[in-house]
């Protein structure tokens, strides 16, 4: 049996024991052609049907229908936060941003070179700690578009509610919580995210876009660039980076599985209960920065009541198999994300792993 720890580090992550076992199955000998995936042609129909089906896949599980269009690109989803401006931010309109730090101040920066930018809501002033509610974010009814970050990876926090904007369109990074509980998707104008956490290996971007929005896209703009190019080439305008591609495909697959977002969803909410459980425990030991209601499933975060002892958690945790547990550099302290591929098991081990520490120090 191959070593594995358990994985909790927050992007690339950990990915189902199962899709990495079928992708070695598969590798010299894909779908017997005697090549791996990787030595196919993006234009074969070996890999073309690996596309359709994961297209299909993911506008299943995420229940939306024809008048969606699922894309996949390279670039990352930084690349993503000025794609979105140059496509869709018009002179004279404004693009409303919701800012909940790290990367939605990001993609503020990178929408304020190319036009307007107006904030609509922002928890900045205490230090990100929570998501604005719904009545705080506010933006003028004819902006092009209104954009949040779903969940923000490096603060721990995360929408559970999606903000009504009536005409205005909205567009979300979710590349941090994609797939990892039911959701209305069809109230979004598009979604994107880098696959690295819930879906996949890094190198690929999914887009989740609905057709009418294409039809706003201000003309020239450089063809990679212009969403119409890889919606209208369903993803095959130039070489799509298939191997990444492929292992979306097999994490969907599992995702539909497993039971599709409501069994995924269960299995998240008893994970996320039992590290929160914790830490709600031992308010004197553990201090939890982030507002209740707006916690994050996906990456929970807290502090320990010195660093030294945050320090000494982090080199147990690593020597006890329990890897990625530190905070980002930005905010310090500890984070345990608890992606879709982490098991309960995963969770309870950690949990338990954090307990004891907690007793001996
Ligand atoms: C919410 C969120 N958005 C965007 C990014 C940036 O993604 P990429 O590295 O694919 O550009 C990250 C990376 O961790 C993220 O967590």
């Amino acid at each position: 049996m191959t070593k594995r720890v358990y994985n909790f580090n927050p992007g690339p992550s950990t990915l189902p024991l199962d899709v990495l076992k079928k992708l070695q199955a598969d590798l010299l000998n894909f779908e017997n052609t005697g090549m791996s995936i990787m030595e196919i042609s993006h234009r074969s129909p070996e890999y073309d049907k690996v596309h359709n089906d994961a297209i299909a896949l993911a506008k299943e599980l995420m229940g939306l229908d024809d008048t969606y269009k699922v894309l996949f690109v390279g670039g990352g989803a930084s690349t993503q936060f000025a794609y979105i401006p140059m496509n869709f931010l018009h002179k004279g309109k404004v693009g409303a941003y919701v800012d909940t730090g790290t990367w939605s101040t990001k993609a503020i920066k990178e929408a304020q070179n190319f036009g307007e930018v107006h904030l609509a809501g922002s928890s900045k002033d205490d230090g990100f700690t929570f998501i604005p509610r719904p009545e705080e974010i506010q933006f003028p009814n004819d902006a092009a578009y209104l954009h949040i970050t779903t969940n923000n990876t490096i603060k721990g926090t995360q929408y559970h509610f999606v903000p009504e904007t009536g005409t205005v369109p909205l567009i979300a990074d979710m590349s941090s919580d994609i797939l990892s509980h039911q959701i209305d998707f069809s109230k979004f104008s598009m979604i994107y995210a880098g696959a690295q956490k819930n879906l996949g290996p890094s190198g690929v971007t999914m887009i989740v876009m609905k057709e009418n929005i294409l039809d706003t896209i201000v003309d020239g703009i450089p063809t990679m660039i212009d969403y119409r190019t890889h919606a209208t080439k369903n993803s095959l305008f130039n070489t799509a980076p298939t191997l990444p591609i492929y292992i979306v495909k097999l994490v969907l697959e599992w995702i539909k599985d497993v039971g599709g977002l409501s069994a995924v969803e269960t299995i998240n909410r008893a994970k996320k209960d039992i590290v929160y459980g914790l830490i709600d425990d031992y308010p004197d030991y553990f201090r939890a920065p982030v507002r209740k209601d707006s916690r994050s499933w996906m990456n929970l975060v807290f502090r320990l009541p010195s660093e030294e002892l945050e320090q000494k958690l982090i080199a147990e945790a690593t020597s006890a198999g329990f890897i990625g547990l530190k905070g980002h550099r930005s905010v310090g302290g500890i984070r345990v994300s608890l992606y879709n591929a982490m098991t309960l098991e995963g969770a309870e081990k950690v949990a338990e792993f954090i307990m004891n520490f907690r007793k001996n120090n």
